[in-house]
């Protein structure tokens, strides 16, 4: 497994991180000797960083990575996250700080290693976000006494929301992390679209990341799922997903997913999953890449593919006339 370093925070963290999260749904829906076993693999194959939150299976998720860390005796990375809901808005350092008291109890432990907003950021407050403001007056000297109080070593933002309000609150230089949304169809925070580009154009996000030293933790590297190319989800995963930033719905992503094909009957690799994650790893700002799983079986498959490397330059040279048909299509 490749490491790499966490931005500011200087933790070496494994390029294929554990995603805990709703969509695959193993460490939420799996039963728990299945639980158990994917972490116990995951640990073997070099994972070191394992991300979760409060509302991933209403706490089922925390409370069952606990679980199974501890049934392991595991010593790696864990990340959760804070949703602010409209109302604590007035409050924010006492709901911030409520929240992980109940995140930290769910899991067993007597602090996480990073602490994110989940809320998706945007230039004013709309429903279910936080503002710029919000973030840089409230959020942030929030999180930073619970780092103090030695509740969380670290905290970060997940990069979601308008463009125009993710940019200037990483510009400001305040954070150790951003979960960014980054995937073949959805590149624009390392890679310049055209005008029409069917997803948000996020503004090449990873270089004001770089610079800015925020560590980069990749989400939704396969768009949920889509670009697995598969219609049909499996059994346990999340049976309807909302695409996030890329297409408008589930079946638009796995179409345009398909429109990447080339990639494979060239022979530049073996699968779409493959290039995804290689697709992820060719950028120097990413430090790891989050992927969901169903099964132990993808967890193998995303390892095998991730210790390939990232994805070389004549892969990558492909992309931009693919990324052409996207627009037009
Ligand atoms: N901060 C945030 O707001 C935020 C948002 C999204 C995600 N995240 C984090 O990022 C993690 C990953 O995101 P995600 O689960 O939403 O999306 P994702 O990783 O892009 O997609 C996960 C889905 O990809 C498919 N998959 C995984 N491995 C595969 C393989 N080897 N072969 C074929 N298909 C494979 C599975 O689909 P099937 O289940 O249908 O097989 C799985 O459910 C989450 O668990 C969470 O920790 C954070």
């Amino acid at each position: 497994m490749e490491y790499r370093t966490l931005g500011r925070t200087g933790l070496r963290v494994s390029a294929l991180g554990f995603g805990c999260g709703n969509v695959g749904g193993l460490l939420i829906r799996g039963a728990p000797a299945d639980r158990e076993r994917a972490v116990a693999r995951a640990l073997e194959l070099g994972i070191n960083y394992f991300d979760t939150a409060p509302l991933y299976g209403d706490g089922q998720s925390e409370q069952n990575l606990g679980q199974a860390l501890r049934a392991l005796e595991a010593d790696v990375y864990v990340g959760t996250k804070v949703r602010l809901p409209a109302a604590s808005l007035a409050e924010i350092p006492a709901a911030i700080a409520r929240s992980l008291e109940a995140s930290l109890r769910r899991l067993g432990m007597d602090r996480v290693d990073l602490l994110q907003l989940h809320n998706p950021i945007t230039v004013e407050r709309r429903a279910g976000t936080v503002s710029v403001k919000d973030v840089l007056d409230a959020i942030v000297p929030a999180l930073g006494r619970l780092v103090e109080q030695g509740k969380t070593r670290f905290y970060g933002i997940t990069a979601l929301g308008d463009t125009a309000a993710l940019l200037p609150v990483i510009d400001a230089g305040v954070l150790d992390t951003a979960q960014v949304c980054y995937n073949l169809l959805e590149p624009s925070a390392g890679h310049e679209v055209e005008a029409g580009f069917p997803a948000q154009d996020f503004g090449r996000l990873l270089v004001h990341c770089r610079e800015r030293r925020a560590g980069v933790i990749v989400i939704r590297v396969l768009a949920a799922g889509a670009l697995s190319g598969a219609d049909t989800r499996h059994p346990i995963a999340a049976p309807a997903v909302d695409p996030i930033a890329s297409g408008p719905d589930y079946a638009t992503d796995v179409r345009r997913a398909r429109m990447l094909g080339a990639l494979v009957e060239e022979g530049h690799v073996e699968s779409l999953v493959e290039a995804s994650l290689r697709f992820a790893l060719a950028s120097d700002a990413v430090s790891t890449v989050l992927l969901g799983y169903s099964s132990l079986e993808q967890l193998e498959y995303a390892a095998a593919c991730v210790a390939k490397g990232p994805l070389p330059a004549r892969a990558l040279a492909r992309l931009p006339a693919l990324w052409d048909r996207l627009a037009g299509a």
